[in-house]
């Protein structure tokens, strides 16, 4: 059974204390196991805010952990006052970054073709991207949304995609609503249905990610869903204890 996949979204929270927090929990843990023992395990990976990435990458060297960032400008470098680019995020130590969570595409207007962009240059530089897609709640309600998940799949995934997908319903974000097994299960089938059908024989392999009120308590059941191949947590990844709890979810 390959790893799973636990990615870790602060968004915009965390401050140098909580690195250090963090960061003594995975180290105590990732002293506990063998790294070896923890890779066959579980991929761990951290994203907090940019100004948080040399201090958690200092402190997370001795561990297994990976650096992940929340976002990059789709050119490598130039005239973007206030972006930061895939080259930069390299630099610090940085292994995958998120691509189109669903906060940026309201709150940025960022389209489906920017992302793509966006994905093909932080690839190209050597990032894994996450890429997140997911419906409303009103979309959830219609039933039809999984022509928006298609449709985002088709918008945000370059040809030769090679990254992580993050399948996050909107109404199940920071809001305690998870969707149930079934429906995850029913989705996670139709997005691996969609990745077959645009990229052949690699979509296959492109790992699935379920994201959306993911806590201590249902990650056991979310990770014992076949086809999810990891989660993306965001407000209890801020918890050391809780974040602990859900990277050692099968001693749970
Ligand atoms: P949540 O956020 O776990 O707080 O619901 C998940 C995400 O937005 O990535």
């Amino acid at each position: 059974m390959s790893p799973k996949i636990i990615v870790g979204n602060w968004k915009m929270n965390g401050t140098k204390e909580k690195v250090h927090e963090i960061a003594h929990a995975l180290t105590t843990y990732s002293n506990r196991l063998s790294h070896e023992e923890i890779q066959n395990k579980t991929q761990i990976v951290i994203c907090p805010p940019f100004t948080l990435l040399p201090l958690l990458a200092e402190c997370l060297k001795e561990t297994p952990c990976l650096l992940g960032a929340q976002n990059c400008h789709e050119k490598l470098s130039g005239a973007h006052t206030g972006d930061i680019s895939a080259a930069m995020l390299l630099e610090f130590g940085v292994s995958h970054v998120i691509l189109g969570h669903s906060e940026r595409r309201q709150n940025h207007g960022e389209l489906d073709s920017i992302i793509r962009q966006k994905v093909t240059t932080a690839t190209q530089a050597g990032l894994t991207p996450i890429v997140c897609i997911g419906e409303t709640r009103e979309q959830h309600e219609e039933e039809t949304y999984t022509d928006v998940l298609g449709w985002q799949m088709e918008g945000s995934l370059p040809n030769d995609f090679s990254g992580i997908l993050a399948y996050e319903p909107i109404w199940a974000i920071g809001t305690g609503l998870t969707a149930s097994p079934e429906q995850i299960t029913e989705t996670m089938c139709f997005l691996r249905e969609e990745l077959i059908r645009q990229f052949g024989k690699s979509g296959k392999t492109i790992p699935i990610l379920y994201g959306g009120s993911v806590t201590a308590d249902n990650v056991s059941t979310i990770l014992s869903i076949p086809e999810v191949a990891g989660v993306l947590v965001g407000g209890q990844s801020l918890n050391a204890d809780t974040f602990l709890h859900i990277i050692e979810y099968q001693c749970l």
